[in-house]
């Protein structure tokens, strides 16, 4: 059977990593967190104090990032590594957060990592979640669905996700980091968070997870149905 691209695209947290992941896994195929890409650069930036505004030092330290993704036998998760270290605890703490959209804007980064994530498509059979998907990477994805949820929904679904990685962060604290990325995420120059023109809204705010994987694998079944027909 033809396989296909799925892209997710969409707000921060609004569910669109564990609807990417299920779905993938029904459909085994491979699944990219690109958002994990985008905060295994930032926490690079950081930890080598690279200056933003220069151009030649991002660019420097860029030839010098490996973000690889390797499967957890024990969990079955895949997960993040930046030149060969495990890093997918550390990326998602909330100084990485309240980093990743000023990194995200430089172009060099996109650059570097829009190129990667359509050699890791190349043969299709993936699900990618991220920001720019359905618009940058992958414009000709057979599916495209987008996601949204009410902003406080979303904040006190990632309050208790940070909290049951033992981090306790205050909610208001959360609503404004994810407002601020929604913000730098929609308004950057270089690929922003839009919908694409041919995706499908789903807005995650009142219906459960479940829901939302059956509602991506419906499309996905009409997606290859068209395809076993027009062939
Ligand atoms: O999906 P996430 O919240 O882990 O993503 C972190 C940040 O990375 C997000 O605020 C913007 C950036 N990002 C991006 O610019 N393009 C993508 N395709 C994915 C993420």
């Amino acid at each position: 059977m033809k396989k296909i691209v799925v892209a997710l695209d969409g707000h921060s947290s609004c569910g669109k990593s564990t609807t990417a992941k299920q779905v993938a896994q029904e459909l085994g195929y491979a699944y990219i967190d690109t958002g994990a890409m985008y905060r295994a650069v930032t926490l690079y930036f950081l930890e080598h104090y690279v200056d933003l505004t220069n151009p030649k030092k991002v660019q420097e330290a860029l030839n010098n990032i490996e973000v690889t993704f390797h499967r957890n036998l024990k969990t079955g998760r895949n997960e993040v590594f930046l030149n060969g270290l495990n890093v997918e605890d550390e990326i998602r703490k909330m100084y990485i957060s309240d980093k990743v959209s000023e990194v995200s804007v430089l172009p060099a980064v996109r650059h570097a990592m829009v190129a990667e994530q359509k050699k890791m498509g190349k043969r299709r059979g993936i699900v990618m979640d991220g920001r720019d998907i359905g618009t940058a990477v992958f414009p000709d994805a057979e599916v495209k669905v987008f996601m949204t949820a009410d902003v406080e929904i979303r904040a006190r679904r990632r309050q208790q996700e940070l909290f049951e990685k033992k981090q306790l962060v205050p909610f208001d604290e959360i609503v404004e980091n994810l407002k601020k990325r929604d913000h730098i995420d929609s308004t950057r120059a270089e690929s922003p968070l839009k919908m694409a023109d041919d995706a499908h809204l789903l807005d995650t705010s009142h219906i459960t997870v479940d829901e939302q994987v059956d509602f991506v694998l419906d499309l996905v079944a009409s997606a290859l149905l068209q395809k076993e027909l027009a062939q």
